[in-house]
């Protein structure tokens, strides 16, 4: 099965298009519009193995169509590297900083990221500096003497938004290895590589595949020896992914310009409403003209993304907690749930998560804005909102 290179012209089309033209099978009389989905852990081969595929750990015919579209969404010169979820290609990563060496992290980003590196810390000696990552000065400071800057932008959850150019620019004079986590953003959002990372994380789970239905991961780099050093990681600690997820990533990936769009469409109008809202005293989300990462966000950003941060009044005899856990159960149509991305709207209190950062508010709420119609998911806030008893 050869891709259809539909690469060669890729620089000329939109993002959008290439989400939905890239990593097919060759425009070939007869030849499937679709890669297929093999199922197989292994290949034939006799004698010294070479160029082609030999055992499903190491490369698939089904990985290889998803790589090939996500490396040119991310703007790469290489195929991305898919992994069995974004903790596997997060933990990839990681292996790129050095035994005792020091790693700068925002201090609010994914909890699990932060879990890896705190487990690497009593494994590894690995220091770990976290900073606001918003706060550009205090960042600059923590690079020096340090090898590696984890970036979120906008962070999961606190939505802050970090100055990709001058931090990449600045960790790369410091021969800081940059890596950044792509995963609220998406390339249509943005494309770090072209600020100067060195390599961009995704959790696949989320808007790439976009249905919640599959965990999934990838790396892209343009670096052909940190590609291998990484793929060599892959191959040898056996994160790898199964066939049908990456499959159906490729799918959900087909519609990513059309569901960014819509949710991130939903997100800005569901912002501006839950603002003027009486019951509501913080919204974060980066559209917001007074967000302090708006003007950030407007400059490096392709939209602003679909996830909103919300904090409310208390209701009467009642905690915000509290507040914000009975608003959440009251919710009819939106999904309390863990995740993000999917078409479905989503919402959870963040610090119901012992492990979640403390420097998160214990109310703050976190909703993953989805495609429904815009009506129908502020009619069930609304409602939602208006049982605060006041
Ligand atoms: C920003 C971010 N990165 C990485 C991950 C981890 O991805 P996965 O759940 O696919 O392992 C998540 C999961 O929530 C995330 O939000």
């Amino acid at each position: 099965m050869t891709s259809s290179k539909s690469g060669e012209n890729s620089e000329s089309l939109r993002p959008d298009t290439v989400a939905v033209v890239a990593g097919r099978p060759a425009r070939e009389q007869g030849n499937a519009l679709n890669p297929p989905v093999v199922f197989t852990s292994t290949y034939y081969s006799a004698g010294v193995p070479g160029e082609g595929l030999v055992y499903a750990r190491v490369d698939t015919e089904t990985w290889q169509p998803f790589e090939e579209a996500l490396g040119l969404l991310e703007g790469a010169e290489l195929p991305a590297l898919v992994f069995g979820s974004g903790l596997a290609a997060i933990a990839a990563a990681l292996s790129l900083l050095p035994v005792g060496g020091t790693v700068v992290v925002p201090r609010h980003a994914y909890q699990m990221a932060l879990a890896y590196l705190d487990d690497g810390a009593a494994k590894y000696g690995w220091q770990v500096r976290r900073v606001d990552i918003a706060d550009t000065a205090a960042v600059l400071a923590a690079l020096d003497g340090s090898d590696v800057l984890l970036v979120e932008s906008p962070t999961n959850p606190m939505l802050e938004v970090a100055d990709l150019p001058v931090l990449l620019a600045a960790a790369k004079e410091r021969n800081v290895i940059t890596l950044v986590d792509n995963t609220f953003a998406t390339p249509l959002g943005q494309q770090p590589l072209k600020y100067g990372a060195d390599v961009v994380i995704h959790s696949v789970t989320k808007y790439l595949a976009g249905h919640s239905d599959v965990v999934l991961g990838a790396l892209v780099t343009n670096s052909p020896q940190l590609r291998e050093e990484l793929k060599q990681y892959r191959s040898l600690h056996g994160a790898v992914a199964g066939p049908m997820e990456v499959w159906l990533a490729l799918r959900g990936l087909r519609t990513l310009g059309l569901r960014l769009d819509r949710a991130q469409a939903n997100a800005a109008e569901l912002a501006k409403r839950l603002a003027a809202h009486p019951k509501v005293t913080q919204v974060r989300h980066p559209s917001l003209p007074n967000d302090p990462g708006h003007e950030r966000a407007a400059a490096q950003m392709n939209g602003f993304g679909a996830i909103i941060g919300l904090r409310l009044l208390a209701g009467a005899g009642a905690t915000t907690a509290e507040t914000a856990d009975a608003f959440i159960s009251d919710l009819r149509l939106w999904v309390p749930a863990t995740s993000l991305g999917g078409v479905e709207s989503m919402i959870e209190r963040r610090r119901r998560w012992p492990s979640e950062s403390k420097t998160v508010p214990e109310d703050f709420i976190r909703l993953s804005v989805g495609i429904e119609n815009l009506e129908d998911l502020w009619a069930d806030l609304a409602q939602a909102l208006d049982k605060i008893a006041g």
